[in-house]
């Protein structure tokens, strides 16, 4: 990953040029973390910061989309599309808020942005830019990337009155505009829903963000900023595709297949289905991924490496022998039963397997294609079985907030291994594209250090080792 050096005074437009000298933070940005740190500032000694006229953020440059043109998936790597550049700070709109990003996470959209699959997201700045002036601020020639934070309301826009200078908050990553009809029962259906810092610019890895205010929960007492920046994305989304009546509609004593986990999603849709009276049945590819399975309460594991499931002979050619050696080894676990819901992100390597292992009238949930998005499945098995396939994406502002507030109650516990530091986040994004990681891995941003931003150390105390479960794995 490159760095950039910090301009005297920034480009509206671009990014400033690669230097090894950047400082690591500049005087305002100091007199923030400052005020962030000291954990008794005022919301009025807060709204008087002087708000920096540039910040570090990661970025990818509209320069380099074909940069990897040729090359295989596994061979792009993040590390030479992203940039940690000096950029500078957008004006705050109507409805807006500014926030100092003290700590963010991975999530595997940067994945995709950083390989630019499968399409560079520059296409969702320039579509956006078209809907209205406010808009075209993020259409730019760098996209500053990142879907979660971690952090403190620095400005609120015109018409914000739910938040204010100083609120320690996170930010889910659902940007609507809410000016048609059709978002107004779910705001998912809206025409222009967005994922922030994914189809939208000024996103979470960095040391500013600009979101909307609709954005913003509470962020929970007990935990650090790092444990609070990393579930937002994955958390909300397992809700919404497990729980919710949009969703799977989970119910209790449902079994439930759960792809990968003990990775981002996975790792929350494992603690929902505990938690709802569920019995999950995760699939993970080793033996250190099935323990912290175990450790979470789940019973019922199976390691797709050992058991070598081939699901497709060859690129074309799927062997339904194989789905069935699947389904064997499910009933063998359940003691005869099928799954009710099988939970659904591999797509292409898994899908013609999940399609055929949910029970009769079960459900097939997904919000993800991360092996290819041409599924392919044996129709027979869904229609004849009267068996029903859900198309989920992340979550509404409600959804989110229920998803945070299981969080805040010690009900639901982030599932942070590590951390790494803003400028190595091209490295933390590839280990996540190679599969290395276990559950999420977070990034610091402004926070010198982890473990700050604990408010509430009682409560933290009870929930201690669930909250550290993923860190010892
Ligand atoms: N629509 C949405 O709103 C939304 C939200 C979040 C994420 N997503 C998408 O969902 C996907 C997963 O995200 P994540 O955060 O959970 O990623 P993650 O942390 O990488 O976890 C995914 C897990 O899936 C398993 N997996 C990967 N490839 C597989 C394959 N071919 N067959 C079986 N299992 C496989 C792996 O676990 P094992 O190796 O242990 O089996 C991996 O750890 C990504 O494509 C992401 O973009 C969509």
């Amino acid at each position: 990953m490159t760095s950039t050096i910090t301009p005297a005074t920034p480009s509206p437009t671009a990014p400033t040029t690669p230097s090894p000298n950047l400082p690591a933070i500049g005087p305002d940005m100091s007199l923030i973390r400052e005020a962030i740190l000291a954990g008794d500032t005022s919301p009025r000694d807060f709204a008087n910061l002087p708000i920096p006229s540039s910040y570090q953020g990661v970025t990818l440059h509209e320069a380099d989309i074909h940069m990897f043109e040729g090359l295989a998936t596994a061979d792009k790597d993040p590390n030479l599309s992203l940039h940690l550049d000096d950029v500078p700070t957008p004006i705050l709109g109507p409805g807006e808020a500014l926030i100092a990003v003290m700590a963010s996470s991975i999530n595997y959209n940067t994945v995709w942005s950083s390989l630019f699959e499968p399409v560079p997201t520059f296409e969702f700045l320039h579509r956006y830019g078209r809907l209205s002036p406010l808009a075209k601020r993020h259409d730019l020639p760098y996209h500053v990337v990142g879907s979660d934070l971690a952090g403190v309301v620095l400005r609120t826009g015109a018409g914000v009155t739910a938040w204010q200078p100083g609120d320690e908050v996170v930010a889910h990553c659902l940007s609507v505009e809410l000016e048609s009809p059709q978002g107004h029962n779910d705001s998912m259906l809206d025409p222009e829903q967005r994922t922030w810092g994914f189809e939208t610019n000024f996103g979470g890895l960095a040391q500013l963000s600009l979101v909307k205010s609709n954005q913003l929960l509470a962020k929970p007492s007990h935990l650090t900023w790092e444990e609070a920046a990393c579930p937002g994305l994955v958390n909300s989304t397992a809700y919404r595709q497990l729980v919710s009546r949009n969703g799977a509609g989970m119910k209790q004593g449902d079994n439930v297949l759960i792809w990968g986990a003990s990775g981002g999603l996975g790792s929350y849709a494992t603690q929902y289905a505990l938690n709802g009276g569920a019995t999950p049945i995760c699939v993970v590819s080793s033996q250190e991924k099935a323990d912290i399975c175990r450790s979470m309460g789940a019973e019922l594991v199976i390691d797709r490496s050992a058991a070598g499931y081939r699901f497709w002979k060859d690129p074309q050619t799927q062997d339904p022998n194989e789905w069935r050696r699947l389904g064997a080894d499910i009933r063998k676990l359940t003691g005869g039963e099928d799954v009710d819901i099988v939970y659904e992100h591999p797509g292409r390597e898994t899908f013609g397997a999940s399609v055929f292992v949910a029970r009769k009238g079960g459900t097939i949930v997904t919000c993800a294609s991360t092996s290819g998005y041409m599924h392919e499945y044996d129709n027979r098995y869904l229609w004849m079985n009267l068996k029903r396939i859900i198309g989920s994406h992340f979550a509404n502002y409600r959804e989110s907030y229920e998803a945070n507030r299981m969080l805040d109650k010690g009900m639901i516990h982030p599932t942070l291994s590590k951390t790494l530091p803003l400028a190595q986040t091209g490295k933390a994004v590839r280990e996540v594209q190679q599969n290395k990681h276990q559950g999420k891995v977070g990034v610091m941003c402004l926070s010198p250090k982890e473990g700050l931003g604990v408010r509430d150390h009682q409560k933290r105390a009870q929930f201690q080792t669930a909250i550290n479960r993923f860190r010892e794995a």
